[in-house]
């Protein structure tokens, strides 16, 4: 926790997540190069430039892949969690597998070309009026770029500078780059194979991440995480008998917003799910004497006013909440960060 910003420290789990993911990508690479290289034969014989060029690139598919169903795994299964707390070095080991491809490509295709490459590849194929045919790697450069914004902008420095709302929607760029590299490889090789290898991969990845992400929603709404307003904007939250001491419940509001509310020493409180330094989930922490500590960094929060303890100054919202009978109810509108919000008494109020 900080008065000003401090980098994020590296752990041992980080350094467990980035050996096994490292381990994984050298397997994917190795079994397509050197154990199985007729798996991505083409037509027309290959040579080791382009074969390098095609297992690097079905590995950065098959990353983008696994990032995209990390999100709707972890809330269909709390045991994924520990998948999406470093995503974002997932998404930067991507790239630079991304760039790999694409330099195989730049350094085959155009390295004969008597013009710039990087003018050619963008101006030797201008058949954008026609499926057949359309200059498909115009779909991975954006991709490509979609995913240097990302990675650049994935240090802690830039959560703090652009403030984690923005952060998040600048990262929603993740889908329109996995959806420009879904044009990519259809446009562009599926067009003209035999080895069906390749479409197995890609058609499996893509309804991979489609079908998780349908199933989540029909999942959160089936049990009722997501929840119903009533006319004064109040929210069923859970009986108060299904809340243990020290501990809270996640519930997700129609907004999308997250918000945790606790339990303990006979009192509730509500504040916002995502923690002011790097949106880890305050829910998932244990409160003592009215601190939650955050279980990704350890940044805390008096739950009552969203503060953190002082000297430090970070803040996140809270929320108005009541007792209906045994039933915990949560407002849906957001108080300011820091707002504080008399405690409900169950004993008093059930
Ligand atoms: C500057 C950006 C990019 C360019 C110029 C480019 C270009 C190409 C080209 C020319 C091919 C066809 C290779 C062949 O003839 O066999 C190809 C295939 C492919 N690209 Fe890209 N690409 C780029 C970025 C990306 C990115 C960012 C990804 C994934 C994240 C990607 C994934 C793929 C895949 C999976 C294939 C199929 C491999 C195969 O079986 O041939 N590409 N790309
Ligand atoms: S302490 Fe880093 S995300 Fe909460």
């Amino acid at each position: 926790m900080s008065v000003k910003y401090i980098p994020v420290q590296w752990n041992r789990n980080k350094w467990l997540y980035d050996a096994v993911m490292l381990a994984g990508v050298i397997v994917f690479l190795w079994l397509f190069l050197f154990i199985s290289p007729e798996l991505l034969s083409h037509e027309f014989p290959l040579n080791p430039q382009i074969h390098n060029a095609r297992a690097f690139g079905a590995c950065a598919f098959v990353m983008l892949t696994v990032i995209l169903c990390i999100g709707p795994l972890a809330r269909i299964d709390r045991r994924f969690l520990p998948l999406l707390y470093n995503r974002r070095h997932f998404g930067v080991m991507t790239l630079f597998v991304a760039i790999t491809h694409a330099s195989y490509i730049m350094n085959w295709y155009f390295a004969f070309s008597s013009s710039d490459r990087y003018e050619a590849l963008l101006f030797a194929n201008t058949s954008y009026g026609q499926l057949a045919g359309f200059p498909f790697e115009f779909f991975g450069i954006f991709s490509l770029l979609c995913l240097a914004i990302l990675a650049t902008t994935s240090h802690d420095f830039w959560m703090k500078f652009l403030t984690p709302p923005v952060w998040k929607h600048i990262h929603s760029l993740i889908y329109f780059a996995y959806v420009s590299v879904v044009a990519h490889v259809t446009l562009g090789v599926l067009q003209d194979q035999q080895n069906h290898t390749f479409t197995v991969i890609f058609t499996g990845g893509a309804l991979a991440v489609a079908g998780l992400h349908a199933y989540a929603a029909i999942y959160e709404r089936r049990h009722g995480d997501r929840l119903g307003v009533d006319v004064d904007g109040w929210i069923d939250v859970c009986s108060v008998a299904e809340m243990r001491d020290g501990f809270a419940k996640i519930k997700i509001l129609a907004n999308g917003e997250r918000v945790a509310v606790f339990r303990q020493a006979g009192t509730l409180s509500a504040i916002s799910n995502a923690c002011a330094h790097q949106n880890g989930p305050l829910g998932e922490g244990r409160v003592l004497d009215c601190l939650v500590t955050c279980p990704w960094h350890g940044f805390q929060y008096d739950v009552t006013n969203g503060r953190s303890p002082a000297p430090f100054t970070e803040m996140v919202p809270t929320y108005n909440i009541r007792l209906s009978g045994a039933v915990v109810q949560v407002h849906r509108d957001a108080n300011p960060p820091g707002t504080f919000v008399e405690p409900v008494k169950i004993e008093a109020a059930a």
